[in-house]
């Protein structure tokens, strides 16, 4: 395999053709919604094709199984029975369905950590509300330098009362993989259920979720994995399905798991059933050359982004995998250096107020190449010039 320093370069501008982002775009934002390949388009057409051939002969006789076959190849790709695997449209939508399931009473307690996303937050929040239960957002450090900080914080925050505990696998605002395992062992020994907000680990990094000993896991599809949005999962252990519901209650409700999440009203399913070819797209590519060229790209682009402007990386390499954030030079007005990077610049990025400071979060995929980085390092460079004179 030839290689151009640490980076593959079998990937970059080579692939890009498979993708239809706008040629003018620097897009360093797969993070947010991902990014889907033409060749799974395609097979997603064919299925929404299939569909309006015959409706009914569709809804009725094809789908489920067609469903659950892609339920089973998606469990083979993420370490999962395909049986324990329900299709959901979201990682938010997974998150709902089980905490909506559940009854928390008065002075119950939710644990989850401050790099919660947003609107997981607001999911614990709402159902906490509705009982009486209290919401406990644990701090974890930021800037971190060992995981061991992690279970340190979660281990003293957990009660008596903690009837859930909520993690995140890889964090939104902050890009950390948190260590699942050990916060998952901690709550299970004291008792707690746990839910894994597993959003950005499928196609991010290897999978082996049954053995993590969670009770629940969900994790999308639509972004890392390059599956059509609208494409995600909720694992759930044997011993809660009777008790997980969907968000939407229909004719499968007390039947069983599966018919009750399988089949939630008239919808286009043909994100969930090219999960198949979002799998094949990259296993195709070669999904270690993937991660390898992913991981490589971002950590040196990181690297050479926080000395260019003279600030750092909050992490150690070892808590990342194909996101970074970077801290920010002093930036007073973070939603117009937002906008005018893409204005200006057609570049793509986020840009996160978290904790006291503002941070830049940079994804790479295979169709990034390092010198829009280098691009970026310039144009947030210009714009510090541009607000100081
Ligand atoms: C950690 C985390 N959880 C949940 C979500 C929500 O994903 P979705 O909008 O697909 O439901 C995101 C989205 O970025 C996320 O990063």
């Amino acid at each position: 395999m030839e290689v151009f320093g640490e980076v593959n370069v079998k990937f970059g501008r080579a692939v890009r053709s498979q993708w239809r982002l706008d040629e003018e775009a620097i897009f360093l934002n797969h993070g947010s919604f991902g990014a889907t390949p033409i060749p799974v388009l395609e097979v997603q057409a064919e299925w929404q094709n299939q569909l309006e051939r015959q409706p009914v002969y569709f809804m009725e006789r094809t789908l489920i199984p067609a469903l659950r076959f892609a339920a089973e190849a998606l469990g083979k790709f993420v370490g999962a029975e395909g049986k324990n695997i329900a299709f959901v449209d979201n990682a938010t939508t997974g998150v709902n369905a089980v905490v909506r399931s559940l009854n928390f009473e008065p002075g119950d307690e939710i644990l989850t950590t401050n790099h919660v996303y947003g609107a997981v937050r607001k999911a614990l929040a709402y159902v906490a509300d509705c009982s009486g239960a209290k919401l406990i957002e644990v701090a974890v450090p930021f800037p971190i330098e060992d995981p061991q900080q992690v279970i340190a914080t979660v281990a003293a925050a957990i009660t008596d009362r903690t009837r859930l505990a909520v993690f995140d696998h890889i964090t939104s605002p902050t890009a950390l993989i948190l260590p699942i395992e050990a916060l998952i062992q901690l709550c299970k020994a004291r008792g707690i259920p746990v839910l894994v907000d597993g959003a950005h680990a499928p196609g991010m990094i290897p999978l082996q979720i049954e053995s993590l000993g969670a009770d629940w896991y969900t994790g999308n599809c639509h972004k890392w994995l390059c599956a059509p949005k609208g494409c995600a999962f909720l694992w759930t252990s044997p011993e809660r399905q009777a008790t997980t519901h969907p968000t939407t209650i229909s004719h499968g409700y007390g039947v069983n798991f599966l018919e009750e999440f399988d089949w939630t009203g008239t919808r286009d399913p043909s994100a969930w059933l090219s999960v198949t070819a979002a799998i094949d797209f990259q296993q195709q590519l070669g999904i270690e050359a993937v991660r390898e060229h992913n991981f490589q790209l971002v950590r040196t682009a990181g690297a050479m982004l926080a000395e260019r402007w003279g600030t750092s990386i909050p992490n150690p390499d070892a808590m990342i995998g194909t996101m970074v954030t970077v801290l920010l030079p002093p930036v007073q007005n973070l939603a117009s250096l937002h906008r005018d990077l893409w204005d200006d610049h057609r570049i793509e990025v986020p840009i996160i107020p978290f904790g006291e400071t503002g941070w830049l979060r940079i994804s790479a995929q295979v169709y990034n190449e390092f010198w829009e980085y280098e691009r970026l390092a310039e144009a947030v460079a210009g714009y510090m010039k541009g607000i100081s004179v």
